[in-house]
């Protein structure tokens, strides 16, 4: 495990987006495994900023998402599909086939699931996984638990999820209460594994996540186990390592 502190907020996302751009540049087909939620904006800035200038080809680039809300279609502007398409792709030359996310409109959880585990099979495999951390310790939705989920599957979001997540929606009660997401054994799968946190609020998580046990209640402890993982933090969030 490689951890990399960075001064705040910006410098966190150039040097995640550097990690990523380094990836794009050895490999131009590469796949990459993206992540929604506050923390990455910043790297998807600045990678934009990068294909603005020409540094950044993505022509060839596939992505496969870590999870999405189960019953939001993408046209719906909560869903994870949107997200990506404001925050990312409709900024840069992907090509539509190549984005991939978990089907939420596919009300049936056993074939959005499947259907989606079909995809990151036959992508090849992950090459760059890029990840955030929930104040609960779930990547993508693997909220704690008993065990560790192994491939995609639907999950109920906890409470902790349903009130973080509440910021983005009008009312508490219109966040989904279900998700599809990627499982532990696909993302530990990705040849390269890339987490960025910030803030104190995501000190003690990140601090139980890295320097705790592996156990299936810190969804992101296991990530200690993978052989190519990189922590990007700022100073806030590396305030109790
Ligand atoms: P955040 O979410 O980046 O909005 O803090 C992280 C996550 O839930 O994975």
């Amino acid at each position: 495990m490689k951890i990399i502190k960075a001064k705040d907020y910006e410098d966190m996302s150039r040097k995640a987006a550097n990690i990523i751009s380094a990836q794009v540049i050895i490999k131009p087909n590469a796949v990459l495994g993206l992540a929604t939620g506050s923390t990455p904006i910043g790297v998807y800035e600045q990678l934009i900023k990068w294909y603005q200038k020409g540094d950044l080809d993505f022509a060839e680039v596939c992505t496969i998402n870590l999870d999405e809300y189960r019953g939001l279609k993408h046209s719906d502007n909560q869903s994870y599909w949107y997200f990506m398409q404001e925050h990312f792709w409709r900024h840069i030359n992907i090509n539509p086939e190549n984005v991939h996310v978990p089907d939420g409109s596919n009300l049936d959880p056993v074939k959005a699931c499947k259907e989606y585990d079909e995809i990151i099979k036959h992508s090849g495999g992950i090459d760059l996984q890029l990840l955030g951390i929930g104040d609960d310790g779930h990547i993508g939705f693997n909220e704690p638990g008993e065990a560790f989920e192994l491939e995609t599957h639907c999950v109920d979001l906890t409470y902790t999820t349903i009130k973080a997540n509440a910021r983005f929606f009008a009312r508490e009660e219109d966040v989904p209460k279900q998700a599809y997401t990627m499982g532990i054994k696909s993302i530990m799968q990705a040849k390269k594994i890339l987490m960025v946190a910030n803030g104190a609020g995501k000190a003690d998580i990140v601090r139980r996540a890295f320097y705790g046990p592996v156990t299936p209640e810190v969804p992101a402890s296991i990530l200690q186990m993978h052989p190519d993982f990189t922590l990007v933090l700022d100073e806030a969030a590396a305030a109790a390592l």
